[in-house]
């Protein structure tokens, strides 16, 4: 079996959120080979890492975001096949209360899809229902022990709770790999407040940051005044865009300087931070962008200028209600 150290994680990986989340409004045939081109183009670009969840999908296309992850990368044959880390997140829904329901759960995702690289609790109950976890936790931690999956991360952790779980999982003698968290120049309070990151680096464990581009904020496609998403991310848009416009200005500014994009900036800050990106992409092209955030870094006054941006922002992005301490 793959030990934990051995996890293939590249430095920059891809969200599945997207997937699940279109999905969810309307299954397309056409849609599904775009998305297998997505995932097509960034493994041989060297982005290998794969995020889902078992919760992304809905109704009679439960499941389908992780169906698919599995399709494709069963498929792929080429440059970086043997690189390829198939990430998921089994959530602790309210009536999942037994270590059985959770391995029975991680079965049901490496069925979907074909292995589980990387099993992640999605999230920490400690905000609602602090006693619900352990059980489930208990049953990562069997995944693991059974060689159902090769590595355990989690989700939406903050340092004290993180702390707890570490401690459980070294008294079993398995690593915690990674941790995930919103973290994007919108969206700084799990490193700047929290400070996850310093208790990620003392124990070990890799830093992932989801939605760095804020849900598609920081891309600079969105105007508070004529060009706002619809749905939910308008509400957010009309809340957080004007606040934003010196970041934006200061993105825009060092991504002209540096004949690049702003989103390209945006996750390179990212990695800059230390952490793994993992970019929801829907189109061929959004792919293609947000693979050219690699092989180059910002210097040291770009990070900090755009730090200095991101702490005056007025009102950064809503963080997620299950985000533990
Ligand atoms: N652990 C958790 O609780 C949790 C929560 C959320 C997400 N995640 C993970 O993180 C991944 C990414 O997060 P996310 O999708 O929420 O946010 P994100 O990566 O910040 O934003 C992705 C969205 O921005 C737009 N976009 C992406 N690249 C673009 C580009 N180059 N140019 C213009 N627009 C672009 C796309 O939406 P449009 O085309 O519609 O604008 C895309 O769906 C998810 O797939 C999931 O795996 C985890």
């Amino acid at each position: 079996m793959q030990t934990n150290q051995q996890l293939p994680l590249p430095i920059m990986g891809c969200g599945t959120w997207a997937w699940g989340n279109r999905l969810l409004w309307g299954y397309e045939q056409s849609m599904d080979e775009q998305l297998q081109q997505v995932f097509n183009l960034c493994v041989e670009n060297g982005v290998t890492l794969f995020d889902t969840g078992d919760s992304y999908g809905t109704g009679r296309l439960n499941g389908r975001s992780e169906i698919l992850l599995g399709k494709f990368s069963q498929e792929y044959i080429g440059k970086n096949q043997a690189n390829i880390c198939l990430a998921t997140k089994l959530a602790p829904y309210p009536w999942r209360l037994t270590r059985g329901a959770m391995v029975a759960a991680g079965k049901a995702s490496a069925k979907r899809l074909g292995r589980i690289d990387l099993v992640q609790m999605h999230w920490s109950t400690a905000n609602y229902f602090p006693w619900q976890e352990w059980q489930l936790l208990d049953g990562l931690a069997e995944l693991y022990e059974q060689g159902l999956v090769k590595g355990v991360g989690l989700s939406n952790y903050g340092p004290k709770r993180l702390k707890q779980v570490y401690q459980k999982f070294h008294n079993r003698n398995i690593p915690i790999t990674t941790l995930q968290v919103q973290y994007s120049l919108l969206s700084t309070y799990p490193v700047t407040e929290l400070g996850v990151k310093e208790v990620c680096d003392e124990l070990g464990i890799k830093l992932i940051a989801y939605s760095p581009l804020a849900l598609g904020f920081l891309t600079g496609k969105y105007s508070e005044k004529d060009n706002l998403p619809t749905g939910l991310r308008r509400l957010v848009g009309k809340q957080i865009l004007s606040g934003a416009r010196s970041l934006l200005n200061c993105l825009a500014a060092i991504a002209q300087s540096k004949n690049k994009t702003m989103s390209q900036v945006a996750i390179n800050w990212c990695i800059c931070k230390g952490t793994i990106p993992i970019p929801g992409a829907k189109s061929l092209q959004q792919a293609q962008e947000n693979i050219g955030a690699l092989g180059w870094f910002l210097d040291a006054g770009e990070v900090e200028e755009l730090d200095k941006a991101a702490a005056s922002v007025d009102k950064a992005m809503v963080q997620n209600i299950f985000q533990s301490n």
